[in-house]
């Protein structure tokens, strides 16, 4: 079951934007969807625990029959992926592929700008690994980067009080300490897969001249474009447009959230080798 096809991993339900993202670009393809929900958040854990979580995910999800994994997650690309590529992958499965959201997003980061001043929200995770700075500076030099990491923002939305008044706090909080680095900002990136769900609230707090970068339709472009330029890892996957999800943490409890990250109905089946890790 599951045979030939795309995993996609998050820390818990941020993954499922990117996700819904893909399957509307990529209908055709079978899919894996893993939320490490009992480990979640990964924001604020150690480098070395992102790699040993995101690692064993991966593994599963190969065992799973995944020949091609994308860490629909920012902490997990920003603390786990170079680290995967390099040093695992060539060693122990050199037919496997694992792709994350940070490159992809630095790519065409400079379509969304006219002042070349962009800032950068997410995890702490992800904002103290610099991963965003660096991949925009390689890429364009010319691109001052802001960063401002949200910490209160996952919790707020894995407890579904993201649109209640109460956020209102921690939403402004966060905005404004990113505006106040410049004035010259044009363009903020929602670096982390569950800030989408918070658009409306951070688009009541910022001028109208400024543009959201959200990464779900960005990811599954670049991953459109890579099938196309990777015949040998294409021909392996299944063409059933099936969807499966598992979960590490509860499945009820997955289930009922999901749909508010994947806004549709999601029947998730236990990650049953996780139980041994934990
Ligand atoms: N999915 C994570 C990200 O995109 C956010 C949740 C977490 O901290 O685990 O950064």
């Amino acid at each position: 079951m599951g045979k030939n096809s795309i995993g996609v991993f998050d820390s818990g339900y941020g993954g499922l934007t990117v996700f819904k993202s893909i399957v509307a670009q990529l209908p055709e393809y079978d899919y894996i969807y893993l939320g490490d929900n009992a480990r979640t958040p990964y924001g604020d854990h150690s480098f070395e625990t992102v790699y040993q979580y995101t690692l064993e995910c991966v593994e599963w999800l190969f065992s799973k029959g995944c020949p091609l994994v994308i860490l629909a997650c920012n902490t997990a690309s920003a603390k786990a992926l170079r680290s995967i590529q390099r040093h695992v992958l060539p060693k122990k499965y050199p037919n496997h592929r694992v792709l994350g959201v940070i490159r992809p997003t630095a790519e065409v980061i400079q379509e969304y700008t006219q002042t070349n001043k962009v800032g950068v929200l997410g995890t702490r995770g992800t904002i103290n690994s610099h991963s965003y700075l660096m991949e925009i500076n390689k890429l364009f030099p010319e691109i001052e980067v802001f960063q401002q990491s949200c910490p209160m923002w996952v919790p707020l939305i894995e407890n579904n009080e993201h649109l209640a008044v109460g956020a209102d706090y921690f939403v402004k909080k966060y905005v404004d300490a990113l505006l106040a680095r410049s004035p010259e900002i044009d363009c903020i990136l929602l670096a982390c897969t569950h800030y989408p769900l918070l658009i409306p609230k951070i688009k009541a707090l910022v001028p109208g001249n400024i543009n959201l970068v959200v990464q779900g339709d960005i990811v599954a472009k670049s991953l459109t474009t890579y099938l196309q330029n990777h015949p040998e890892i294409e021909s392996k996957l299944n063409r059933g447009g099936k969807r499966l999800f598992y979960t590490s943490g509860d499945t009820t409890a997955f289930n009922e959230q999901a749909s508010i990250f994947f806004t549709e109905a999601v029947a998730a089946e236990k990650m049953e080798k996780m139980d041994n890790l934990l």
